[in-house]
């Protein structure tokens, strides 16, 4: 007989893929040894974070040895100016990829329904699955959520839904009236979870107004992160901005300092700071547009993106293409795992950057 030398692994984690991210700097560098590297797989910030976030980091490597606010008050008074709310409307995380979890933790019973959609964030699915959800997948129409879809889904066994606004990795939204509506035709112990981690760069005018729909719709919750138009993924702040109550479960979940003192301090600094914001939002609107235009140009179909990306199928082998791209240097999203086989997903960079992708990609083109 053979003695396991380990607990058994919990049932509901054994469908679990591991999460893959986007391709580092270093690995290509080791794997292809390219004269230069841009990297625009990730969706990360290509002007780094704001001068102001980065002096408040330098500034407080002398309070180290102190314990960072459990609460994170000062983050939260500030993100409740900027939005017209109370602090105790918000929760901050260890990331947004944390109040993920964390929402899952404090609502999910074993074989409670979880709706996502498909070619998404992985993690809904994740976390859903980390607490034993059930998790129903409701297929896009023409790659778009499909809410009335959502609606007809939901029963008495729906516990939470997931959905992304705009979507990673289309870059495709859905509006303030159909989010209204699809509030509207659901039970209000539905909680619905829109992650809105790229909502900074929407410039749509029918873009949801989410902290507008929590007054009439307390079920509502939205994520954002400072890890992308605010760059500063690497020090890992998210936040929720939902209910009183429900920001009130959520705390009791968590673990007391779960969000880092510099995380706050950079936070808080990058909040205020409308100049470093404005100019990332220009340098992302700006690039979107050439882009979109060259990409074109090459035969490419873009989707519309309200996002710092653009997910475009180029005519040809996604695969072949990414492949090429990572050879000269270029790091992209090939979308295979989100279930876009012959989709790439790019993130708008410099125009350095983006200079390099569209030559590189010109180049595998007339090879
Ligand atoms: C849609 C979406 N939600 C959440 C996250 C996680 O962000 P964070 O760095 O705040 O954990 C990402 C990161 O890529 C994302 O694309």
């Amino acid at each position: 007989m053979t003695v396991s030398i380990k607990p058994a692994f919990r049932n509901c984690l054994l469908p679990l893929q591991p999460y893959v991210p986007g391709s580092s700097t270093e690995e290509v560098a080791g794997r292809y040894a390219p004269i230069r590297i841009s990297k625009m797989g990730s969706n990360e910030n290509p002007l780094g974070p704001g001068p102001k976030a980065m002096e408040a980091v330098r500034n407080l490597a002398a309070s180290l040895s102190v314990y960072p606010d459990a609460s994170a008050g000062d983050l939260r008074a500030a993100l409740a100016a900027a939005a017209g709310k109370k602090p105790g409307n918000f929760f901050v995380g260890n990331g947004s990829d944390e109040v993920l979890l964390l929402i899952a933790a404090t609502y999910l019973n074993p074989g409670d329904q979880v709706l996502v959609g498909t070619h998404t964030f992985f993690n809904y699915e994740f976390v859903a699955r980390v607490f034993d959800g059930e998790v129903h997948t409701i297929p896009t129409r023409d790659l778009r959520y499909d809410l009335p879809a959502f609606s007809a889904a939901a029963d008495a066994r729906t516990k939470l839904i997931f959905l992304c606004n705009p979507n990673n990795p289309t870059g495709l939204y859905f509006t303030h009236t159909d989010l209204a509506g699809f509030l509207y035709s659901l039970p209000r112990n539905v909680l619905v979870v829109v992650d809105e981690a790229y909502g900074e760069y929407a410039d749509a005018e029918d873009f949801p107004d989410t902290a507008a729909l929590m007054e009439d719709f307390p079920n509502l919750v939205a994520v954002r992160t400072f890890s992308k138009a605010y760059g500063l993924a690497g020090l890992r702040v998210g936040y929720a901005m939902a209910s009183e109550t429900i920001v009130k479960d959520l705390r009791q979940v968590k673990m007391p300092f779960n969000v880092n003192l510099p995380a706050q301090k950079a936070a808080l600094a990058a909040l205020g700071d409308a100049e470093h914001l404005e100019r990332t939002l220009g340098l992302n609107g700006e690039g979107k547009r050439s882009l979109t235009r060259e990409l074109e140009k090459l035969g490419c179909e873009v989707l519309p993106s309200q996002g710092n990306f653009l997910c475009f199928q180029p005519p040809g082998s996604a695969a072949a293409i990414c492949e090429y791209l990572f050879r000269q240097g270029v790091i992209v999203r090939p979308l295979n795992r989100f279930g876009l086989d012959r989709w790439i997903r790019v993130t708008v960079g410099t125009q350095n950057q983006n200079s390099h992708f569209l030559e590189a990609l010109s180049a595998f083109f007339s090879a």
